[in-house]
Order: structure tokens, then sequence, then C-alpha cells
């Protein structure tokens, strides 16, 4: 498909946004493009203006299956005429009753599993920490920087990526601690992966040996793969080690499955991308059902079982609508081998940003698991990270009809819906090669107004 009628008129666009910006707090958005998004197909997003854009976003990983899917709407629609909501706080409904099964089933996870379900990622992160307390007894959580799990208080105090995020709201959840993330900007020159992961456990064990008795930890809390922090993965050993000290402690290792779970990183699950690792409990969201509010946590039965309820339940949380929406997504990404999709476009994007890296000495690290990367843009004389070369790409890409943000100021995310069509994902990379190319040729100004976190 061409992306052939876009044209820089944004007037609709801009009248809606000046009449939302009267009666809407700048908290709830970050700022990235002037446009008001109508409606989208698959891969493709417009805007009021009647603007298409490639979208490389994926409305942040919370539409795997794509804008629309036919099969999720007409789940959708078939429900909504027969029942909007009834709690299932109280009873169960038939499309929850279903879901549950299903989505214990595939968990990474031998022996009973349960589920309970929730309205956003966020609550998700918030039940770890409330059954992990109440199945150990224990009241710390160890989460790692640059984490991003969620806007509740609970699952804001375990993330660690944004001071905005913790300014002026203290005090916040207590019994949180921070250890550092083995992020590779934090290797140094000539530092093996091997002396690189032995550092890093030393800093993640000093709390230990130091202030944080082990016996009084509930869980260790990680994003196997990190998302907002930079699409970055946990190295293998690194994982292996924290998982057997856990495992040694008895404290429980959950996983945060909400921006790469459900096929985005060429598995089922992130956690699948490392061997012989079985979370005690994972949260799961956004494309959980295709976007619409539904998340779940997700864990194994003895410790699902240690809270009664009201402990953790919502008046909307597993409606009949959005369980209904999220057993259709489990069998579109089923029937359209999204999973197996997603690893192999994965490797067709790697193949394109790896020859654009050979071309062009600002684009540094390229990250790719499945149809989901991080593409560091850096200042080729410092090697440190440059944004604002990154805000004129993304911009220019914009410009361009394609839809790309940043993440860390100087990443540019690549997370296209799963569904996106080689010939559209060969469209966007034409954009993307040309924004470099005139990146490269200093034609690029930075517009107007902050971009980004
Ligand atoms: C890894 C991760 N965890 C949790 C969340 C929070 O999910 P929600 O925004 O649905 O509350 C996000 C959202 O970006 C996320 O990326």
């Amino acid at each position: 498909m061409k992306v052939e009628n876009f044209k820089m008129d944004t007037s609709e666009s801009k009248k809606l946004l000046d009449a939302e910006a009267q009666a809407f707090s700048s908290a709830a958005r970050i700022k990235y493009y002037d446009i008001v998004i109508d409606h989208g197909k698959g891969a493709i997003i417009t805007d009021v203006d009647g603007n298409d854009y490639i979208d490389l976003l994926a409305s942040a990983s919370s539409t795997n299956t794509g804008h629309a899917h036919p099969k999720v709407v007409k789940a959708v629609t078939d429900q909504a005429q027969k029942l909007l909501q009834y709690t299932p706080a109280y009873f169960a409904n038939t499309n929850g009753a279903k879901l549950a099964p299903k989505l214990a089933s595939l968990a990474p996870m031998s022996g009973p599993v349960e589920v309970a379900w929730g309205n956003s990622g966020s609550d998700a992160n918030d039940a770890i920490i409330k059954f992990s307390r109440a199945y150990t007894g224990r009241q710390y959580i160890v989460t790692f920087t640059g984490a991003y799990h969620g806007s509740t208080y609970g699952s804001m105090t375990a993330s660690s990526v944004s001071l905005n995020m913790t300014r002026k709201m203290g005090p916040l959840l207590p019994g949180i601690v921070k250890v550092p993330f083995p992020d590779p900007w934090e290797r140094e020159s000539g530092e093996s992966e091997a002396n690189f992961v032995d550092r890093m456990f030393r800093a993640f064990k000093l709390p230990f040996e130091t202030y944080l008795p082990a016996e009084e930890v509930a869980a260790i809390l990680i994003e196997p793969i990190q998302g907002d922090g930079g699409l970055i993965k946990v190295p293998d050993a690194y994982m292996h080690k924290i998982y057997d000290f856990a495992k040694a402690n008895g404290i429980l290792f959950c996983i945060d499955e909400i921006n790469q779970g459900m096929g985005r990183t060429g598995k089922w699950w992130s956690i699948q991308n490392f061997d012989g690792i079985e979370p005690d409990l994972m949260s799961v969201g956004k494309s959980l059902a295709s976007g619409l509010p539904l998340s779940a946590v997700v864990g194994r039965q003895e410790i699902m079982e240690s809270l009664g309820a009201p402990g953790h339940l919502f008046t909307t949380a597993g409606n009949p609508v959005t369980t209904a929406a999220s057993l259709a997504t489990f069998e579109v990404i089923e029937e359209e081998h999204l999973v197996e999709r997603s690893a192999e476009l994965g490797k067709k994007a790697k193949a394109f940003f790896d020859q654009e890296a050979a071309k062009y000495d600002f684009i540094g690290d390229v990250r790719m698991y499945g149809l989901n990367g991080g593409i560091d843009i850096i200042d080729p004389e410092t090697g440190q990270g440059d944004s604002e070369a990154t805000t004129k790409l993304m911009y220019r890409a914009f410009e361009l009809g394609v839809i790309i943000i940043s993440l860390r100021g100087n990443i540019l995310r690549f997370q296209p819906p799963l569904v996106i069509t080689e010939e559209q994902l060969d469209q966007a990379f034409d954009v993307l090669d040309q924004a470099f190319s005139e990146l490269a040729a200093g034609k690029l100004e930075l517009p107007a107004g902050h971009m980004g976190w």
C-alpha cells in the first residue's frame, strides 16, 4: 500500500488539539506530533485530516494484531450487542470464563496456574506486589533502574525511568528497592561480557549484603527485555545469576510481560528468549485484548490463592467486551502465526538497520528481538547519545508518513503491529533511509517545541 495522501494541512487536528488543551492535563501525554488519530487498519493509522501514516509504534505495543482487526472488531461488536458489562467481581461471564484457562495454559510456568484480571498494566504490576507479599509474608520488592512498570502508586514506585514519575508525588510505596539494570551503556571499554555480568551481579548483591535481609524480600520484578528503558535484553548469564539467587533465598521471580509479551519478541513471552527460567508471577496487558483495557496477573496457583476476595478485584476488570476482544486476539495470533511472523520480519528489520548502521556512523547499537527493536542514535565524535539528531530523524519520518518515536531521548523505538505487510515495511524503510541520508547531509532541522519524555 502506498502512503500517498499525506499533506501538511493538519487544520482539523490543530483545531481539536487546541480545544482539548483547555481541558487536558499535561501529565497525561508525552508529546510528539500534533495529530489527532481518527481511524486505523492493520499497520496504517489515519488522522482527522485524512493523512495516512505507517505505524511503527503499534500504540505502544498494544495493537500487535494491527488496528481494527476484523476478527477482533467482530468479537467486540457481537458481544456489545449482547452485554456490555456485568462485573466479574460478583459473577463470571462467558468470555472471561473461557479466557482464564486459555491464558493460564499459555503461561511459561509448569504446574497449575491461575489468573486475576485488571484494567491496566500498572494494576497488574501492583498485583505482583500484593500477591508476592501475601504469599511470602515478606515486605521488600526488588526492581531495576530503567524500568517502566506503570503509573499507579505501586507500579510507579517500582519504576525508575523518569523523574516526572515521582517528582512532587511522594511518599511513594514503602519497601521497594532498586538495583542497577545491566545496561550495556554501563559496560566499560575493553570489559568482557562475563566481567560486566560479574560486576553488575556484585552491584545487585550489594544491598543484600549491607541492609536488605534476603529473607525479608518477597519478589524480584524484572522486564526480561526492558521496553521504555531502551529495548534492552538482560544478558543471559546475569538473568541466570539473579534467578538462582531468587531460588536460593525463597524470593519469587516475577516478570513484566506487558510491553514484550503476546508475540512481540518472536516468542509468546519475552522470558522464552532465556533457557530454563520459569517465573512465579507475570504481568500481562497492552496487546492482551488488542489494546482494550484488560490486564492480568498470571501465577502459580498456590501464590494466586494466597489472597482472599476482595484482595484484588475491580468492577470492570475482565469485562465481557474486553475478554471477547482477548479471545479473538489469541485466535488471530494463532491463525495468522504472528509469533513466527514477528521472528521472521524481525530478521528483515535487523538486516535493514545493520545495513544503515554500516552506512551512517551516527547509528550506534542496533538491538532487535522479533519485530521489536531499539536503534541508538549517537554523536559519532563522542559515542554519546544524540537526542537532537534523534528528534530530527523521527520528525522527518513523521513528515514523510511514518510514525516512530524515541526512548531515553536518543533511541528509535521500532515496534510495528505484527500484521504489517512486507510492502509496508519496505516503504517505512525507504522513508527511514531517506531521513538518515538527509541527516547525514545536514539537511534536517529541529522542529519547534519539545518532543518526547
Ligand atoms: C513494561 C511495562 N509495564 C507496565 C506498563 C504499564 O501499563 P499501562 O500503561 O497499561 O498501565 C507499561 C506501559 O508502557 C510497560 O511498558
